[in-house]
């Protein structure tokens, strides 16, 4: 039940969530940091940015993550702790509140959806990642080639079973650590984990420093090719900046919720964009010198990682004892961020439903988990299923392709462009300037211009210019003069 009255203003401090807070803002920060890092980092970012040819990619996913990035995680964590209630409550709550629309509860139904199809499909990586932890643990890639180290990823995605059965342990890691609550279940994970993992990468770079792919490495990640670059890949850099700090879908807006009253959002949100953002840098200088070394693919597509890494811990000293650390963490920032993809839902279950935190997670789990089988099939029985080969972009987009798009490049911008309308335009300024509490000086202003202005148009036109194969929209675009 949303356990809280609707007066204007001024509540913030009084409100309290039922599910608990975080001990402190660094415990905030920790787990925001916890939800941002992730295969989002660690798989994906490399791939797609070789995919998308480097350079250019990642100068336009950099600029989207300082210029609507950043704004946007203040305005969501800011709703949040206003609110202090799952997503979808705390969107009706402060509708009310500002005498906004009822329907922009709508927006926490959204999130929750996106956050249920996300991880349907994460959770089926996050298994390979699992899986690996066993495979460079046991030395099976010492001394292997690249064609070796193929076939043995091959293996295991052409065989759904395993691929189940890695799914289903992550699923139940996950609901484990949801069911215990704020404090004792997500705090703690992430504390000694997300250092950990820095290190790690850290170590992988030092090795990619002495291969001889390095320069060319570096050359495809930093240096800018704007030829390389279409517009269905502005709206992917686009798209993952979001997915990569976790946004538009109420993840970090519930835990936001969570957050003692007197942190500062702006401080704690730079930092966490700072992070997630090095961690991902690091994953690509790590990972494309290996590449190159080797004559592989940049473009190989989601089993990047899984291709070119093992090839690196197969030829160096400790190589399976570094393999297994890099998994085991990279299942950590896995499993963090898994955690946060369910919490809306779960968050949402125990206030309206009753249910009690275990209940909520089981019941979250098994659908999402139901759900799974799609992407578990989409990777060998259903790999030649193409929903949308009609459509150029999508023709050779299996499932788990079209789920990972609908997500990551159109439900999270759009969930993010309606909160940074809602933070910006329906909540009054003497809310947001209290909640943000940095003054009504240089950085608010700043703030408020971003997610008025500069967030809406810039999402706005990436989504039509990247669509624009579209009819109807070409239509639009040519009336408006940018075709
Ligand atoms: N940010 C996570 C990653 O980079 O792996 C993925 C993610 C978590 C996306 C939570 C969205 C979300 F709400």
């Amino acid at each position: 039940m949303p356990v809280l009255s609707n007066e204007r203003v001024s509540m913030t401090s009084k409100r309290k969530s039922i599910h608990g807070q975080w001990s402190s803002r660094l415990a905030f920060v920790l787990a925001a940091t916890g939800s941002a890092v992730g295969l989002g980092n660690i798989w994906k970012f490399p791939y797609i940015a070789g995919e998308n040819g480097g350079g250019a990619f990642v100068l336009v996913y950099l600029l989207c993550i300082a210029v609507i990035g950043i704004p946007i995680m203040m305005a969501e964590v800011m709703i949040g702790r206003r609110g202090r209630q799952s997503p979808i409550n705390t969107m009706r709550t402060l509708a009310e509140e500002e005498h906004a629309s009822g329907h922009w509860q709508w927006l926490g139904w959204a999130g929750v959806m996106a956050g249920f199809l996300i991880l349907s499909y994460y959770s089926v990586i996050a298994g390979w990642a699992l899986s690996y932890v066993f495979r460079t643990g046991s030395g099976l890639f010492t001394g292997l080639t690249a064609d070796g180290v193929q076939s043995i990823f091959s293996n295991l995605v052409n065989d759904p079973e395993r691929l189940l059965a890695w799914h289903t342990i992550f699923m139940v890691m996950t609901m484990v650590i949801v069911a215990r609550g704020v404090r004792h279940g997500l705090e703690k994970a992430v504390k000694l984990l997300m250092p950990a993992l820095f290190v790690i990468l850290l170590v992988l770079v030092g090795y990619a420093l002495n291969s001889s792919g390095f320069g060319q490495g570096v050359s495809f990640l930093f240096h800018p090719d704007f030829s390389k670059i279409t517009a269905n890949g502005l709206l992917i850099a686009m798209g993952h900046a979001f997915f990569t700090l976790s946004l538009g879908m109420g993840a970090i807006m519930v835990y936001g919720s969570y957050l003692p009253s007197g942190a500062s959002i702006a401080r704690t949100c730079i930092a966490v964009s700072l992070m997630d953002t090095l961690v991902a840098l690091l994953a690509g200088l790590a990972i494309f010198p290996i590449v190159f070394a080797n004559g592989l693919e940049p473009a190989a597509g989601p089993g990047l990682i899984f291709q070119t890494l093992p090839i690196a811990f197969g030829h160096m000293a400790y190589g399976s004892f570094f393999g297994m650390l890099f998994f085991v963490l990279l299942v950590f920032a896995a499993w963090s961020s898994s955690i946060s993809l369910i919490e809306p839902a779960v968050a949402w279950l125990v206030e309206n439903k009753g249910l009690s935190r275990v209940h909520a997670s089981i019941n979250a789990g098994i659908a999402t988990w139901s759900f799974g089988l799609l992407t578990v099939l989409s990777f060998n029985r259903w790999s030649d299923v193409k929903l949308l080969s009609a459509i150029e972009i999508f023709k050779e987009s299996t499932i788990f392709d079209l789920l990972d798009y609908l997500t990551a490049n159109i439900m999270l911008p759009l969930g993010g462009l309606l909160i940074a309308i809602f933070a910006a335009r329906k909540m009054s300024r003497e809310a947001t300037v209290e909640e943000l509490g940095m003054g009504d000086r240089f950085f608010y202003p700043l703030w408020r211009f971003l997610v008025r202005y500069i967030t809406p148009v810039a999402v706005s036109l990436v989504f039509l210019y990247a669509l624009r194969d579209i009819r109807l929209i070409r239509t639009i675009l040519g009336v408006i003069g940018i075709s």
